[in-house]
């Protein structure tokens, strides 16, 4: 599945300017203080500092420099010279130290050498990748004995539902497939998930869908034990027209539809 991954990393080295100018991103607000990690993984990871981290497709960087923010000693990975350049270049104007390294995930045990108290990956991260089976144990494998694994992303039963209707109100029906058969999707379309992006000429991408069931039973047989798998009514961000922005910033459903798992987040230990 290199050849897919490669179609993907040309998008997104295209993304990493386009969100950075983003109203999504609102990188003016990180570099006066906002952190980006969102109430929810603030108060299930808690206190991080002194804690040695391994942040896994880190992006431009924003999640890897809040948890230094909060006193952790960071190394931020990706596959996008783009992003890497951008988030070095962020971590020295706003004065907060942390390592990035540009390598693909599956790459990623050339690339470090060194073992982590706590290895983290949010939002939008998963369907990217074709084999979770792999990425669990380089998960294991950089884990010091007792390290911690957490991840908060995007639920996968968001997936089901039909994305296309114009109105908030229409029913939520069950549309794609919940999970894939090893065999990507492909998408061919302008623009990004953010505000922005009609510029981008490497619009390619493959996408996989892994339920809930594979992403757990991935980590387990790597040898992690699992500690907690919550299930929140909440999402990051407009997956589903039905999703409405509350005051704190997330998207949940609104009063014409029942309430969804839209973010699972997961801790777990070797
Ligand atoms: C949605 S973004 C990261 C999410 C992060 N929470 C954010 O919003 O800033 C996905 C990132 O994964 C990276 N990525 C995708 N596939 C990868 C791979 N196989 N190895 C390393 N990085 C990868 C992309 O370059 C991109 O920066």
């Amino acid at each position: 599945m290199r050849e897919e991954m490669e179609v993907n990393r040309r998008f997104w080295e295209e993304a990493v300017d386009v969100h950075m100018r983003s109203e999504f991103y609102d990188v003016d607000g990180f570099r006066a203080g906002r952190s980006t990690l969102g109430a929810i993984v603030r108060s299930e990871l808690g206190d991080v500092s002194g804690r040695h981290v391994l942040h896994l497709m880190c992006h431009f960087g924003m999640d890897s420099l809040s948890l230094a923010r909060q006193g952790a000693i960071v190394t931020g990975l990706d596959y996008s010279a783009a992003a890497i350049a951008a988030a070095r270049q962020l971590s020295q104007e706003i004065g907060v130290p942390a390592r990035f390294v540009e390598a693909n995930v599956y790459d990623a045990r050339t690339a470090i050498t060194d073992r982590f108290d706590l290895v983290f990956t949010s939002i939008g991260v998963l369907s990217w990748l074709p084999d979770l089976g792999e990425w669990a144990r380089i998960i294991a494998d950089f884990l010091k004995p007792g390290g911690r694994f957490y991840i908060a992303e995007t639920h996968p039963a968001i997936r089901w539902f039909d994305d296309r209707p114009e109105s908030a109100d229409a029913p939520l029906t069950a549309f794609y497939p919940y999970r894939d058969d090893g065999r990507p999707e492909f998408y061919d379309e302008p623009g990004s998930y953010t505000d922005g992006g009609k510029e981008i000429v490497n619009t390619q991408e493959y996408s996989w869908r892994h339920g809930l069931g594979e992403i757990v039973t991935s980590l387990a047989t790597a040898g992690l034990r699992i500690d907690f798998l919550h299930e929140h009514p909440v999402c990051y961000w407009q997956a589903l027209p039905a999703l409405v922005q509350d005051d704190d910033g997330y998207w949940r459903t609104g009063p014409n539809h029942p309430e969804l798992p839209l973010t699972f987040s997961l801790s777990a230990h070797r």
